[in-house]
């Protein structure tokens, strides 16, 4: 079952001076199964970012539809929009977006927080994830007292605690040394298998490409190609290396492998 779906999903950017545009998302069709780890991959410029607003509808598209868990989100009212928005996506971004003023129990707390969930219920939530993602250690720490990787592992497990239809992620990795990066991916492959989360993940790095288990390449907003994980990963690694060679974009480093 498709939880997330994009039909002929289209952007057009319009420049303000003249009748200039961009197409930053061309027709652009895919899904994400139910419990499945996607990939997105292209060179910078091409359109992923576009297509992850437009699917966390922090954007609305020009044409084409996004469903999400059988419901298309550009169909509901603005407050209906930030209340689905809320319940139904998880986001971790490249830069953490962790509260310095919260802990990072209170952190991981805030979606069921605003959702004003019982306190209970609040608690054995938290405890049950910070020990499945083996940061319990750190949770009455305040994001400066901690690393990037916790970090950004803390945002894993608060873009998780609400059980969301989608976890969306834009280049998690980014920020972080490769240990981290791992430790991250570890993190997102542990919510998909012990939670049943289903993932897309936007990234620049094969490494962190290889946990998924299918890549979808996008090139000048239109689909490229797509690599699946054949359930080893170091072939995938090297599938990837070699799709994004042919798709070109300042990819063919081997020193940016990890
Ligand atoms: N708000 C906007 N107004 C005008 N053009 C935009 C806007 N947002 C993005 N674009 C353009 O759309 C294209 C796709 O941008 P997008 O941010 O989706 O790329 P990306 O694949 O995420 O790139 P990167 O890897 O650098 O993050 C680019 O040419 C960009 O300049
Ligand atoms: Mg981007």
């Amino acid at each position: 079952m498709a939880i997330l779906k994009t039909e002929q999903l289209s952007k057009t950017y319009f420049q303000k001076q003249g009748n200039l545009f961009h197409k930053a998302l061309d027709n652009f069709t895919m899904d994400v199964q139910k419990g499945e780890f996607v990939g997105v991959m292209g060179p910078s410029g091409s359109g992923k970012t576009t297509l992850l607003n437009l699917m966390a509808t922090i954007d609305r598209p020009t044409s084409g539809i996004v469903i999400l868990n059988e419901k298309n989100p550009n169909e509901l009212k603005n407050r209906d929009l930030a209340l689905f928005r809320r319940r139904e996506i998880g986001f971790v971004f490249q830069d953490f977006n962790l509260l310095d003023t919260l802990t990072v129990r209170e952190n991981i707390l805030l979606p069921l927080a605003l959702d004003h969930y019982k306190q209970q219920e609040m608690e054995d939530r938290v405890n049950q994830l910070a020990h499945l993602l083996s940061i319990e250690g750190i949770l009455d720490k305040r994001p400066f007292e901690i690393s990037g990787g916790q970090q950004q592992r803390t945002s894993c497990a608060r873009a998780m605690i609400h059980e969301p239809s989608i976890i969306l992620a834009d280049e998690p990795t980014g920020n972080l040394d490769s240990k981290s990066a791992k430790q991250v991916m570890d993190t997102f492959t542990t919510l998909q298998k012990e939670k049943g989360a289903s993932i897309l993940m936007v990234t620049h790095d094969p490494t962190a490409a290889s946990f998924c288990d299918r890549i979808l390449f996008i090139k000048d907003g239109k689909f490229f190609s797509e690599v699946h994980n054949g359930g080893v990963r170091q072939s995938f690694y090297q599938r990837i290396l070699d799709t994004l060679s042919v798709l070109g974009g300042g990819y063919h480093e081997p020193s940016t492998s990890r």
